[in-house]
């Protein structure tokens, strides 16, 4: 299959990169970097998430978030959403997108949101429900599509069970997660083959994690299958709180860089986008980890 010749990147830098950080991050700090990769041209930006801030501490101001949110026409911010008590947080506090995440695996789904794969699909029906009923677009997730931290291997049968479910019930896109970054290209290839056979590809989206060192190449392979949706991470951000040992998204720097030099459009500016990374950076007192960002702040051609 052709390539795409453009391609829509979902940063989910302001949720799965800071959701992870053991610091906190202050709700000016996050508002400024979302306003800051809006200006670099992204346009879908996963804000913050309704989740229980016991759980994740680090999204706890997800109101403050959404009220304080710079809105930019042609700018979509979704957030997480694990039921209806989040569903209902998330739309007083002015959410208009929302995403539900499932798992593929049994073991992950216990731990990041302590019910069964099929407990978590109940849960979600009614919230995809309600938000339908609001006019509110649903974007469904997929994590540990090629591996999982607990459980080791994951069946394809059950990714492509899982995706499924969520495009039946209404999801109009369901992003395909690499929790833990173990994929390697024949595997996403697979991945996406099957997955493809029963959930359109232009409705799917490829989010990988850079723990081996594979994720462009992941995205490459994917990119050949008709993916155009990819997730990443500014600065290269992340990792889940329940998924040990996981390291950062792949960076959105890096992700437009190969994206640029393939000629597909993305609508990103690659110099302000690596100046909304040294700013989270520098927040976070980190090194830069995006190796297009080193690259640039070194002058290099
Ligand atoms: P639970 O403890 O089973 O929930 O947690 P519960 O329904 O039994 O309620 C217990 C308490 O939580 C109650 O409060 C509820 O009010 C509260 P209490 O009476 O004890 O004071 N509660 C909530 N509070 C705020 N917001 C809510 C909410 N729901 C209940 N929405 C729950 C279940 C799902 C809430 C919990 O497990 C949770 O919040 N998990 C979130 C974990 C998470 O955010 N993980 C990271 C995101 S997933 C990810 O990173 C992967 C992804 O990036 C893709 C990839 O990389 O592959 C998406
Ligand atoms: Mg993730």
């Amino acid at each position: 299959m052709a390539m795409p010749k453009q391609v829509k990147i979902v940063e989910v830098g302001p949720r799965d990169g800071l959701q992870n950080e053991k610091s906190p991050v202050s709700t000016e700090v996050k508002l400024a970097f979302i306003d800051q990769l809006a200006d670099a041209g992204l346009s879908v930006i996963e804000a913050t998430a309704f989740v229980s801030p016991k759980w994740v501490p680090q999204m706890a101001d997800h109101t403050e978030v959404m009220r304080g949110l710079k809105r930019r026409p042609g700018v979509r911010y979704p957030v997480l959403v694990p039921n209806m008590q989040g569903y209902e947080a998330a739309r007083a506090a002015g959410a208009d997108e929302i995403a539900v995440f499932a798992a593929a695996s049994e073991a992950f789904s216990q731990k990041n949101i302590n019910c069964s794969i099929a407990e978590s699909l109940a849960r979600f029906a009614p919230v995809v429900e309600a938000a339908r009923r609001d006019g509110v677009a649903v974007r469904g997730y997929v994590s540990c599509v090629l591996g999982c931290p607990y459980q080791g291997e994951v069946p394809l049968a059950d990714v492509v069970r899982v995706a499924k479910a969520l495009y039946d019930m209404g999801c109009y896109e369901v992003s395909l997660g690499d929790t833990i970054g173990v994929g390697t290209p024949e595997k996403a290839r697979q991945m996406i083959a099957a997955v493809s056979a029963a959930v359109p590809v232009a409705q799917l989206g490829a989010h990988f994690h850079d723990t081996w060192g594979q994720a462009l190449a992941n995205i490459y392979a994917v990119l050949e299958m008709g993916v155009a949706t990819i997730d990443s991470s500014a600065a290269g951000l992340g990792g889940c709180p329940y998924a040990k040992g996981a390291s950062g998204n792949v960076a959105t720097e890096d992700v437009v860089y190969m994206l640029d030099g393939l000629g597909i459009q993305t609508g990103v500016d690659l110099e302000k986008l690596a100046a909304a990374g040294r700013f989270i950076n520098g927040q976070l007192g980190k090194a830069l980890a995006s190796k297009a960002a080193t690259a640039l702040a070194a002058k290099a051609v």
